[in-house]
């Protein structure tokens, strides 16, 4: 059985996780502690033990930033598009937030997912979604491992960020980083940042009388 140093999964975990979108660039993770992080992802259960999940881990400053630069590109052909047709960009805009967030985190995890077509069970079920069942299990799971990733992220101080923003640009990131499974998500890592209104120095507000 596989064994990992276990820092405790708690229920405050649950409550305190949160999304973030500010994170502060200058701060890392270990590589220890995100390959605990990873090892919990993979934790979660999956139908018939299939693990469909893969995960692209992403930590240098120059590739983050090529892969936001992918994103924002996309959002402006995309907007172009639908401005063209007259149509809503409330989407797009709202999808610009991720642009700075896949800078800025210190480690992005893109999910993909192992899609085997020898899972097909061929029964007579009538399915009401256009995926197929197993492909609707899958993605399940896929989720639950990407809520330990949060939650055993949450436990450790570290926060998060799940987005599916980048499937605006999936294609686009399936070639640049030659994924050879479908992209589903991508989580931000990192810590969030603390805006707090400068102050002037001591020196410039303080000083001494003894009489
Ligand atoms: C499947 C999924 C996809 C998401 N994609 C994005 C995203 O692309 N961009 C974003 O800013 N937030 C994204 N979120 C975060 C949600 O906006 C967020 O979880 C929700 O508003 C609740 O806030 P909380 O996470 O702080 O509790 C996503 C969440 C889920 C579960």
């Amino acid at each position: 059985m596989e064994t990992k140093n276990i820092t405790l999964l708690s229920e405050r975990a649950i409550w305190e996780r949160k999304s973030t979108r500010s994170f502060d660039c200058t701060r890392g993770i270990s590589r220890e502690c995100l390959e605990g992080l990873l090892r919990t992802a993979m934790r979660a259960p999956s139908p018939k033990n299939r693990q469909p999940w893969h995960f692209t881990v992403v930590t240098e400053v120059a590739a983050k930033e090529c892969l936001s630069d992918i994103l924002l590109r996309k959002l402006e052909i995309l907007c172009g598009e639908r401005q063209e047709r007259g149509k809503g960009t409330d989407d797009l805009e709202l999808a610009q937030g991720s642009v700075r967030v896949l800078r800025d985190a210190s480690v992005l995890v893109f999910v993909s997912y192992v899609r085997d077509p020898g899972n097909e069970h061929g029964d007579s079920h009538r399915w009401a979604l256009s995926a197929q069942p197993f492909e609707v299990a899958d993605l399940q799971a896929i989720g639950a491992a990407i809520e330990n990733l949060l939650l055993a992220a949450a436990s450790h101080g570290i926060d998060s960020l799940w987005m599916c923003d980048v499937l605006y640009a999936c294609q686009e990131y399936q070639d640049c980083m030659g994924l050879r499974q479908p992209l589903v998500a991508c989580v931000a890592l990192g810590y969030q940042t603390h805006h707090q209104t400068p102050r002037e120095p001591l020196e410039a507000k303080v000083d001494e009388w003894n009489g």
